[in-house]
């Protein structure tokens, strides 16, 4: 059985996303979708409200061989633990290229059996990303297209901080 990771922020998920965990499911007999838990960045939704939005969200795609879960810490040690053989990471335009080289290089380094395949979405989704859909969202305009159902639903009840410039 062969376990790939999906490892992301997810703040909240998009249709991206969901277009990524559909083609690597295809690819391994199972795919494991992993909120980080991560302090340093400042989330809109808890981490279990954005577990909850992945799981709701990967039914509503029909995705099988896909479980959702969290960690803390290290993507590595995730890997480990879930005897993944490869991490998955979206790519959508080149700029995300080279953070995501890097962060393939240094997780190998930490661990030598860390490999990370990148998955292109369809190019409908290359210009998607939670950031841009929380702004649109908040400043009134319409994300419906970009966002599975339930997360439509749950920003619309969601109370959004004002916007940082303001
Ligand atoms: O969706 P994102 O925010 O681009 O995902 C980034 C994520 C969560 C994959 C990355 O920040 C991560 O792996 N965090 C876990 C902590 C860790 O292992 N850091 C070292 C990575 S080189």
């Amino acid at each position: 059985m062969r376990t790939a990771l999906f490892p992301g922020s997810f703040d909240p998920v998009t249709n991206g996303h969901l277009d990524v965990i559909k083609r690597a499911s295809l690819l391994f007999d199972r795919l494991i979708v992993a909120v980080a838990n991560n302090e340093s960045k400042k989330a809109l939704f808890s981490v279990r409200e954005r577990e909850e939005l992945l799981r709701s969200a990967c039914v509503e795609a029909g995705a099988t061989n896909v479980e959702t879960t969290t960690f803390d810490g290290l993507l590595v040690g995730a890997v480990l633990r879930f005897d993944a053989v490869a991490v998955v990471r979206g790519l959508r335009a080149v700029s995300d290229f080279e953070i995501e080289f890097q962060m393939a290089l240094m997780n190998r380094q930490l661990e030598k059996r860390c490999e990370t395949i990148f998955l292109m979405p369809s190019p409908e989704y290359s210009f998607v990303s939670s950031r841009m859909i929380k702004e649109i969202f908040r400043l009134g305009g319409d994300i419906s297209s970009f966002v599975p159902q339930v997360v439509n639903a749950s920003l619309a009840a969601k109370q959004l901080p004002p916007p940082e410039h303001a």
